[in-house]
């Protein structure tokens, strides 16, 4: 283990009572208070000791998977499994590496802890699940209401509603189908076209190719990364039924004017929110400004409820047509009466059981994900070839969901592959939906877009990333660049 992975939380001679409590479970504690301790450390691993804190060994949530399907979660207490869990992680080979360390006095009792990750890949993103998610979603198995029926379903609507700021929220199945949905309700179809930016994730624009409608390409804009009033007004034709602003990386899109400007033409908005919740424009949260704001709470997201997305809106007739279709296009109150050629598009109760608690915690996940990209730039900012994304205007509050840095393009690969060999995963940006085969025929000239995909990283943006992870991560740009 090198010296410089070692990571307080507390080591000493003289620890507080409290000074392992997050890492530590006594034999007498029973499984369920292990999982919560294991998850909401964030390393999915707690020492375990008895007595006056002499250790008897460890426990993962890996072991405790496989207590829980062999029934020995039953037992009343850890020290029953003790033994066992032992002998298993002893002919586990394919386990990581232990990151959870003890430190030990002379007679073996437990004085402190160390956190090394140095032997861990780090990823881009990983779902942060505490004893929150932990005891909602059972409390959804238990009740048996595993479909889409079931009471979270309707508070995480409404609680996300809230969050938005918008009278409606409809809950579905991903983020794509949020976009689909929005796109049949809002009658866009063959011969209409939809303005999508060319540099996102491809679901927003397989959406509108869903519809039979004709998507026409934008290029970004430098300083927001997304499509711009300007790049909208270019491209806006008598066709144009539909605007499709993406709020890229957590950047707001210029959507005031942009909303404004459809408005006056009688063109839909449909904001793809899907990487940007808690954004703001001129103080209103995203989300909010278009017809419909559209979210994906898929597991990489700042909020996820493993697969799951929401469609919001202020308007009573749209949020009615939208349920309609989620449904099956199935008149409410009737049974089996479709009354529309609708779709499957719900989320379960399960999965909502997860997204209610997750949004209980948003401002700390933000909060979180705010102070690594700092990090980041405090790191990066002097090594040579590195560019930070451009500061934003004041009317634009980006929210950070994966740290971005942009270096030279023909040096992007080695950075990603050095990283690698550092147990440092990092990403490419997506690529630009001009230079993708499916898209080819709607392809446009997009410098800007081109330039950005080209040079863009996602940088590990997770619970795991902390001051030694940071340093690791500079010391690879350093090494590539210098
Ligand atoms: C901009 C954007 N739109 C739409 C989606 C689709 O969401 P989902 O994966 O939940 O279908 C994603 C990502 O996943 C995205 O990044």
């Amino acid at each position: 283990m090198s010296l410089s992975e070692l990571e307080a939380p507390s080591v000493g001679d003289q620890p507080g009572p409290s000074f392992t409590d997050e890492f530590v479970c006594k034999t007498s504690e029973n499984l369920f208070a292990a999982i919560e301790k294991c998850l909401d450390n964030g390393l999915g691993t707690c020492l375990v000791v008895e007595g006056e804190n002499r250790l008897v060994g460890r426990i993962s949530l890996d072991d405790i998977g496989r207590a829980v399907l062999d029934g020995a979660l039953l037992n009343p207490s850890l020290d029953k499994h003790m033994a066992t869990l032992a002998h298993q992680r002893h002919n586990d080979t394919s386990a990581d590496k232990d990151v959870l360390h003890p430190v030990l006095d002379p007679q073996g009792k437990l004085t402190g802890v160390t956190i090394d990750r140095s032997t861990q890949l780090v990823q881009v993103a990983r779902p942060d699940m505490t004893h929150r998610e932990f005891r909602s979603v059972l409390d959804a198995f238990i009740s048996s209401w595993i479909s889409s029926k079931g009471p979270y379903v309707e508070k995480f609507e409404g609680e996300f509603r809230t969050f938005v700021g918008t009278q409606h929220g409809i809950a579905v199945s991903n983020g794509t189908v949020a976009l689909h949905l929005a796109l049949v309700a809002l009658e866009v179809g063959p011969g209409d076209e939809v303005i999508v930016p060319d540099l996102t994730f491809a679901a927003t624009i397989n959406a509108v190719l869903y519809c039979g409608a004709t998507p026409v390409i934008v290029d970004i804009d430098r300083e927001t990364w997304c499509m711009s009033l300007e790049g909208v007004q270019r491209a806006c034709t008598p066709r144009t039924k539909a605007i499709i602003p993406v709020h890229l990386y957590g950047r707001p899109a210029e959507i005031g004017p942009i909303a404004a400007f459809a408005a006056q033409r009688g063109i839909s908005v449909i904001e793809d929110c899907a990487e940007a919740h808690g954004a703001r424009y001129n103080g209103r949260p995203v989300g909010q400004f278009g017809d419909v704001g559209s979210f994906s709470f898929y597991a990489n997201k700042i909020v996820t409820t493993g697969e799951g997305g929401m469609c919001m809106t202020n308007s009573a007739p749209l949020a009615q047509s939208l349920r309609l279709l989620r449904d099956h296009g199935i008149t409410p109150n009737r049974s089996y009466w479709h009354e529309r050629v609708g779709f499957n598009y719900r989320i379960t109760n399960l999965q909502a059981a997860i997204g209610h608690s997750q949004l209980w915690r948003i401002d700390g996940t933000l909060a979180r994900n705010r102070r690594i990209s700092d990090l980041y730039h405090t790191a990066l900012r002097d090594i040579p070839g590195v560019r930070l994304p451009p500061p934003m205007a004041a009317a634009y509050e980006p929210v950070v969901w994966l740290a971005c840095v942009q270096v030279p393009a023909d040096k992007r690969n080695a950075v990603i592959a050095a990283a690698l060999e550092a147990r440092l995963e990092m990403r490419p940006f997506f690529h630009s939906l001009s230079s993708l085969p499916p898209y080819e025929k709607y392809a446009r000239v997009c410098p800007n877009s081109a330039e950005l995909s080209a040079t863009g990283i996602n940088l590990p943006t997770s619970r795991s990333v902390d001051e030694h992870v940071v340093e690791r991560v500079a010391r690879v740009f350093r090494d590539v660049l210098s």
